[in-house]
């Protein structure tokens, strides 16, 4: 254990059923299930080194030394595994995204799944991938979702043990894509650790948590027959009622810029006229449009070319968490 280090990688995750609100803040458990695909194209690489002389870890996000709250978050993460493997010592973390921070796009759902995976190989952890997830649950929720490949669905559950994620299809079963429409770069002003604190303050959480299981079921339905049309229907309808769950919290959180609803009204637009696409928003302004490996060329410039678009990212289906060595 000494002397050596791990490097593992993780896939962000776009939810098609979003995960808004706890049942449990500190554990993380989620007030409804969620589904999401990995996101080959971004990747988190993190690399973990146990210091025996050390008395604390250390973090470094992109090449900087971190302090306050996000150093904080993977203390109290790194704790967590150091009460399973029984061994007081400290690291040092050190994690690169393939994306830039400014880009809006959240890196803790990839950033927490390969510190797990990391940690559990270097802290001599023996867990079965069900356990990851449970484990990286504890980090950051999506995280979860992150530790296995392709589509994957996180049972909300009821305790710590019921709680994590299975993949319900390979990434080589549905060639979807992600083309991430970069709206706005702006740091935004709540994270989702704080929205999610501020869920139950709508009147429409409720609503939303109760209806979770009918969506649910349609999405898992529509992505392992590869129902394009239901999958469309479904997801659109889930990132709006998110927003609206988001909008009417108190105080309200209100994520879309101009440009987002415009990307929005274009994604509709196409798809009536026959083009398979449709969209999602998570805590940000960014809009995730979802669609066919068929219809990708045709979309990819449709979107670059809507004003205040300024980059797009497109991402096919990817893997799950691993150690690289
Ligand atoms: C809107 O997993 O980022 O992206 O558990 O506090 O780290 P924490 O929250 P996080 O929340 C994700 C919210 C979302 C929807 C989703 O990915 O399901």
């Amino acid at each position: 254990m000494i002397n050596h280090s791990t490097l593992a990688h993780a896939h962000p995750n776009i939810a098609f059923i979003k995960y808004w609100g706890n049942r449990n803040h500190e554990l993380r458990l989620p007030s409804n299930g969620s589904i999401s695909m990995n996101l080959a194209s971004l990747e988190t690489r993190t690399e973990l080194k146990i210091i025996p002389e050390w008395s604390s870890d250390t973090l470094w996000l992109n090449n900087e030394r971190q302090s306050g709250a996000s150093l904080e978050r993977v203390q109290k993460f790194l704790d967590i595994v150091r009460s399973k493997s029984h061994h007081n010592l400290f690291s040092e973390v050190r994690s690169e995204n393939n994306f830039p921070h400014s880009a809006g796009i959240a890196s803790s759902a990839s950033g927490f799944a390969a510190l797990t995976v990391a940690a559990v190989k270097e802290y001599g952890l023996n867990l079965s991938e069900k356990d990851q997830s449970r484990l990286a649950r504890r980090g950051s929720g999506s995280a979860c979702r992150s530790i296995p490949s392709g589509f994957v669905e996180w049972h909300a559950g009821t305790a710590d043990e019921d709680s994590f994620s299975v993949s319900i299809a390979p990434s080589s079963h549905w060639e979807l894509w992600d083309l991430i429409a970069i709206v706005d770069p702006g740091i935004k002003e709540y994270d989702s650790t704080t929205g999610h604190l501020l869920a139950e303050t709508s009147q429409l959480q409720h609503a939303r948590v109760m209806d979770s299981i009918r969506r649910l079921e349609i999405c898992r339905k529509a992505i392992l027959s590869k129902d394009f049309e239901s999958l469309a229907d479904i997801i659109e309808l889930d990132s709006h009622m998110l927003h609206a769950v988001m909008m009417t919290s108190r105080p309200s959180l209100f994520y879309w810029s101009p440009i987002s609803i415009l990307v929005m009204k274009e994604v509709a637009a196409w798809r009536k006229k026959g083009i398979p696409a449709a969209y999602t928003l998570d805590a940000g302004p960014n809009v995730h449009v979802i669609c066919t490996a068929d219809s990708r060329a045709q979309l990819l410039p449709f979107i670059q070319e809507i004003p205040g678009v300024q980059k797009v990212i497109p991402s096919p289906v990817g893997e799950g968490a691993e150690v690289i060595h």
